[in-house]
């Protein structure tokens, strides 16, 4: 039997999209917090009896302190695809059973993509209803399924999430939504006290697939389960350096009114001292929202605990924000020049380079040494033309504008490497997914300038998955779908902005998300891909596993990535190449062999603080692969507005991100952002503009950080930047604020002065010897720089 009480029931209701902290005894979930309340009115439930199938386990309520769930653990599956097997009384007893908690893959079904079903079946008690007190629906909490689904409740389709391949407007994938169906009761679909099978169709492009998050349930749902504080809707409008104006959507998705409190508390960590105390009544008519405004400080280690208390029950749910602060300062209305201090090239190939700069407008840019070939655009700042012979041209650099001027020495490397720094780019996939268009594109690569990241040094566009049409040219060339019409035309749309053009493919027959793939035509599409001006290439493996032999050797893995690196080593551009083939096989260490600049080291990363740990915080055995033109790529950054075509926050808490941030600079991680720019919210501004942080990333010597510390819930990063500098990152992975003494020989200063400086607020701290006293909040860092 499945223990699990009521209040996590209340709390999936409120199941956060924003930033709650999760509780420290429940790695990776981010439940919300319940009041006693709860636990004392919930009523207890008798069960009828269980009529369990031959050998499937039958599923139990749950009766712990009033539980009102029934979890579903386990279902027959089969895969293939067929109408009959929504009814109930389709006979699968033949078929075998596998968990619900974890994908098909790795239950016996490695590399399956495809349709599949699972069949559950389950006795749903009426007193189920009886423990409600609105038995109006049944709710099917059915965890998140890889990648789009249909469920069935008694042969009826009760809840659809994604599309089919053959559904209007083609596949789509929602592989990381979780499934939160309602059923009318008025229907009469539920056979109360007796067998009710759940069928759900699924469909797999490509990955785990099937049930992957979670413990799938059903329930009755108390009335004010309809009520959600979605994180996902809460708005900051920041009020100076030191407030922000928090606005708290509460949102009422039941037909049926409701009256609550809000309550809110909110707690200085660094002082231990609760700050605010504040209820308002709420009142919200059926399917619509309440708002609550609050001004709340805005500094490290505040949080804010929500709990709305529903009137006539005295059900509670909660919330808790880590309330978001701004460290990044404005930029200076005098001119400042940012970015790389080097850019590699291939002698005679095309550049575009747009020159990093800040400023009042308008700015006025001038070069001294630009090598013949080259031209700088003095209004725009935009270099270009072709690369010289080998060789080190060192350019020197000018901004002017009515303020005054700043000039810095810029490095065109031309020879055999590119990217000397790691690219930094923008990249459709966690906007758009598979809607991007050349539309959204190019208003990404305007927002890029628009929105000043541009300024500091963000100058790749890409194109992930989904712009190739369906069919080849009869020439067997690849081209762009309805939603792409014109690539070349989008590639001169980058290269005037000096913006550098990226495109995915992968090796296999088809791409993750199925659009077709090289394989067979990887000349052709090289050469095609350049003469649209390309100069990122993402070749992502997917179905490739497809083509290898039975016992693959280490050179059937790296093949396709080897033919493809020459290709791209042949073209009249300078291409850089990314391995996207998720860390196997050791690819760091043949990556850069094979002509690729960066590889991908994890699976696929979500914006969450396990997958944070999973990726860029597990990078620390790799560090020494780490150089110029040699990247370990921890995947994409999870910021901002963002969700593959589902727009909505970031999961990760405040501190989360600066951590996101910081740890990607010290690793040298491919910048590549992946959230919605036109929307960029001012908390986002901040932590992807910081000049001082981005220069840790670029620094030229392109080292990674060595992790040097790790314990006790402490990680000390330490990276040699250029000039003899250090980069130190000290991260808290711990559940609470609280201070670290940071011993200087961890980054070499031993018995030396030395000169601390806080990257993000980009402030001197004294000058000093010996060790260094940070304090930081759970999930956050300091981030120092140290001369
Ligand atoms: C894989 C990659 C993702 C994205 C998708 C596109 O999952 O790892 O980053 O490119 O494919 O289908």
């Amino acid at each position: 039997m499945n223990i699990q009480t009521l209040p996590r029931i209340v709390a999936t209701a409120f199941l956060a999209h924003g930033a709650a902290r999760k509780p420290p005894s429940s790695a990776g979930s981010r439940t919300a917090w319940c009041a006693p309340a709860l636990w004392a009115l919930a009523a207890l439930l008798q069960w009828g009896p269980a009529q369990a199938q031959p050998t499937l386990p039958q599923p139990q309520p749950t009766a712990a302190q009033g539980a009102a769930r029934v979890d579903l653990p386990q279902a027959r599956f089969s895969v293939g695809d067929n109408p009959a097997w929504a009814q109930p009384a389709f006979d699968d007893r033949a078929w075998k059973i596998l968990r619900t908690t974890a994908p098909w893959e790795g239950q016996g079904h490695e590399g399956y993509d495809g349709f599949a079903w699972y069949r559950i079946h389950v006795v749903i008690p009426s007193s189920l209803k009886t423990g409600s007190d609105w038995p109006e629906r049944l709710r099917l909490q059915l965890s998140a399924i890889d990648d789009a689904d249909e469920v069935f409740l008694n042969g009826v389709r009760v809840g659809k999430t994604g599309r089919m391949p053959a559904d209007a407007g083609g596949f789509e994938s929602r592989s990381q939504t979780v499934r939160d169906y309602l059923v009318d009761l008025q229907t009469g679909l539920v056979r109360w006290d007796r067998n009710n099978v759940i069928a759900v169709r699924v469909y797999d492009a490509g990955g785990s697939g099937g049930f992957h998050k979670g413990l799938p349930s059903l329930s009755v749902p108390q009335r004010a389960e309809g009520v959600q504080l979605d994180q996902a809707r809460l708005r900051h409008r920041f009020l100076g350096a030191d407030d922000v104006q928090t606005t708290v959507v509460l949102s009422n998705r039941f037909p049926l009114p409701q009256q609550g409190d809000l309550q809110v508390q909110v707690l200085d960590q660094a002082s231990g001292r609760v700050v605010l105390r504040a209820q308002q009544r709420v009142n919200m008519a059926p399917e619509q929202t309440a708002e609550v405004e609050l001004t709340l400080p805005a500094r490290p280690g505040i949080e804010a605990s929500f709990q709305y208390v529903d009137v006539p029950t005295g059900l509670a749910l909660g919330s808790t924000l880590v309330v978001p602060y701004v460290l990044t300062p404005p930029d200076a209305a005098t001119p400042a020049l940012h970015g790389a201090s080097v850019r590699g090239a291939h002698p005679g190939t095309p550049l575009h380079h747009r020159v990093p700069a800040t400023g009042n407008a308008p700015l006025r840019f001038s070069a001294q040494g630009l090598p013949a070939g080259l031209v700088l655009d003095a209004a725009s700042g935009v270099i270009s033309g072709t690369v010289p012979a080998a060789g080190r041209y060192t350019v020197r650099l000018t901004v002017n504008n009515d303020l005054g001027s700043a000039a810095r020495d810029w490095t065109l490397v031309a020879g055999e490497q590119l990217a000397l720094t790691p690219p930094m780019a923008w990249n459709s996939w966690h906007a758009f997914g598979t809607h991007a268009s050349d539309a959204l594109v190019r208003q990404a690569a305007q927002a890029l300038i628009d929105q000043g990241l541009a300024a500091k040094g963000w100058a790749g566009v890409h194109v992930d998955d989904g712009w190739q049409a369906a069919r080849r040219r009869a020439d067997g060339s690849l081209q762009g779908n309805e939603r792409f019409p014109d690539m070349e035309g989008l590639g001169r749309f980058l290269h005037e902005r000096g913006l550098q053009f990226g495109l995915y493919s992968s090796p296999g027959a088809t791409t993750c998300a199925l659009y077709p793939g090289s394989l067979g035509f990887e000349a052709q599409d090289a050469a095609t891909w350049v003469g649209w001006g390309v100069d990122h290439v993402r070749y992502d493996q997917c179905s490739y596993a497809e083509q290898l032999p039975a016992r693959p050797t280490l050179e059937d893995h790296q093949k396709p990535y080897r033919q493809m690196g020459q290709l791209l080593r042949q073209q009249p551009r300078g291409v850089v190449f990314n391995l996207c083939q998720y860390g196997e096989h050791k690819v760091w260490t043949w990556g850069a062999q094979l002509g690729g600049h960066s590889w991908r080291m994890t699976g696929d990363i979500q914006d969450s603080w396990a997958d944070l740990l999973a990726t860029g915080f597990s990078m620390a055995p790799y560090a020494g692969f780490v150089g110029p033109g040699r990247f370990n790529d921890p995947d994409m950054l999870m910021l901002g507005l963002m969700g593959a075509g589902e727009l909505r926050p970031t999961r990760l808490t405040s501190d989360e991100q600066y951590t996101h941030i910081s740890l990607w600079s010290l690793l040298a991680a491919p910048l590549v952002l992946g959230n919605h720019l036109p929307a960029l919210d001012e908390f986002t501004r901040g932590l992807l503009t910081n000049s001082e942080v981005i220069a840790i990333n670029q620094d030229a010597r392109a080292l990674s950080a060595v992790r040097v510390l790790d314990r006790n819930g402490w990680q000390v990063w330490v990276k040699e930047l250029e000039g003899g500098a250090r980069a130190v990152g000290v991260f808290n992975t711990g559940p609470r604020f609280d201070r670290f003494e940071v011993d200087a020989a961890l980054f070499g200063r031993s018995g030396q002065r030395y000169q601390p400086r806080d990257a993000w607020r980009q402030r001197d701290l004294p000058a000093r010897n010996g060790s260094l006293t940070v304090a930081v909040p759970s999930h956050g860092v300091a981030l120092l720089t140290i001369r």
